[in-house]
């Protein structure tokens, strides 16, 4: 088995599938890096820490770490054809053990998978109790009791769970073109629309300028350090870098395909759907007179109470969940498939044989996750629910270290040709310079903005 692992190549004979259309890599990467982040994340932060002023430091961190780092990994991918974990043997000098961030991507993939897609329960939970009209109440403290109620039950939030897994496992099974593709080719258009409609409403509203306010109007007074730093790790989170996920999409990638163009295009359509989130949600939260918060509590608390002032509120309510869940499926998608493609291609296991192994971990581990807010909430290893550890462990240590291998990765060992080498597709673009601006961000830029990130999520900066 050992043997079997660590073999240099993906077992022979193991046909590989890809993306077939330009439309087809957009869609899958830009799923990828759309998810929850974009709703209950990029917003907020960007209204608590001076609106236009936070768009801008983000926007830079996504230059100097963010994309560079995307596009080495893609580049990484495409160039070997493989798993990350067999990608970093086939690009790396004989006997160094590059290979050793796609061991921990993988190990990142199953930590994250197991707290997100708890968050996702959720999501799919409400989608049906919005339909029911269960959750309609223009009372806070009604619609807090309600999310209390579901994350408390540890029946309720184990199967909800175990829905959500089948569901993304279920889609993986169909493959990378007739799943992974052809699904997120059709959930894209559906978010913009789904988008577009909730701002709309949502700007017609007695005091959308109140929000818009919120959201935009700059405060450079507000950043400091710490802001700069949490705009990078945001921009990390996002575009889904440091552990393999855009990795394994790049060795789906086509030949001829502009890997730095369709980075800097899922790069900016991300942006734009954060800030049409933002613009959907915010309106409406200053309209109706709650104060703007974060995370799961804005989701699942502040706005079901919004909603349920609006006109239409429930049929809104419905489209804003349902928002939130193809946001999710793309993101899962992304994450589920790296150690599918791992099992699949280095110990020659089927598809499904891969996809049902993964599976089966993922409820087990995940379920620590989902018991964390019932039976499991004393069970605090190193002070925290597995759910709050997984979270840190992956965002705070995996992501961040993973990234700047990555990026030293692919500015020295790979010793900058094999970079500018896949970027020209062999020489059929003309992007010297862009690629030589990006080994140097790789090699020198990239690493130490990530270290100073890591060392302020670990408390020691
Ligand atoms: N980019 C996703 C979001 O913003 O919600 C989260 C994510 C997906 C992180 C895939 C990492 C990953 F590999």
């Amino acid at each position: 088995m050992t043997e079997k692992i660590l073999a240099a190549q993906p077992l022979p004979g193991l046909k590989r599938a890809g993306f077939t259309s330009g439309f087809g890599v957009l869609a899958a990467t830009l799923g990828s890096a759309v998810g929850l982040g974009n709703i209950w994340k990029v917003p907020y932060l960007t209204g608590a820490n001076g609106g236009a002023g936070f768009l801008l430091v983000y926007l830079l961190a996504t230059l100097l770490v963010g994309l560079p780092v995307m596009i080495a990994e893609i580049a990484m991918g495409r160039q070997a054809r493989a798993n990350p974990v067999s990608a970093l043997q086939k690009l790396a000098p004989r006997g160094q053990p590059w290979w050793l961030i796609g061991v921990a991507g993988i190990v990142a993939a199953f930590l994250i998978l197991s707290f997100y897609s708890e968050v996702v329960a959720w999501v799919f939970a409400y989608v049906f109790k919005a339909l029911r009209g269960s959750l309609l109440s223009s009372d806070r403290q009604v619609t807090e009791a309600a999310f209390a109620a579901l994350i408390s039950d540890p029946l309720q939030s184990l199967l909800w769970q175990w829905g959500v897994l089948a569901f993304i496992g279920s889609i993986l099974l169909l493959g990378v073109t007739k799943g992974i593709e052809a699904i997120t080719k059709k959930l894209m258009p559906i978010l913009f629309l789904l988008l577009l409609l909730l701002c709309a409403f949502s700007l017609s509203l007695d005091k959308a300028a109140e929000g818009l306010a919120f959201l935009f109007k700059p405060d450079f007074g507000k950043i400091t350090a710490s802001v700069v730093l949490t705009a990078m790790g945001l921009a990390f989170f996002k575009l889904s870098i440091g552990m393999g996920t855009m990795m394994t999409y790049g060795s789906y990638f086509g030949d001829g395909q502009n890997i730095p163009v369709t980075a800097a295009r899922v790069m900016v359509a991300d942006l734009c759907v954060s800030m049409l989130a933002g613009m959907a949600i915010f309106p409406a939260v200053f309209t109706f007179g709650f104060a703007p918060t974060a995370g799961p509590s804005l989701v699942f608390i502040t706005l079901p109470a919004v909603f349920s002032h609006m006109p239409m509120g429930q049929a809104l309510m419905v489209a804003f969940f349902v928002l939130a869940a193809v946001a999710a499926t793309g993101a899962m998608l992304s994450l589920m498939e790296v150690p599918v493609v791992v099992l699949h291609e280095r110990l020659g296991w089927s598809r499904p044989k891969a996809t049902l192994a993964s599976l089966l971990v993922l409820m087990l581990l995940g379920s620590g996750c989902a018991l964390s807010n019932n039976v499991l909430a004393d069970f605090k290893p190193w002070g925290m629910t597995l759910f709050d550890l997984f979270d840190f462990v992956s965002s705070n240590l995996l992501l961040p270290a993973g990234g700047i291998f990555i990026a030293l990765f692919a500015g020295w060992a790979w010793r900058g040709e094999g970079l500018k080498r896949a970027l020209s597709n062999h020489g059929q673009l003309r992007n010297e310079t862009l690629a030589r601006a990006l080994v140097v961000l790789l090699r020198y830029v990239s690493p130490l903005l990530i270290l100073l990130v890591m060392l302020k999520g670990l408390g020691l900066f």
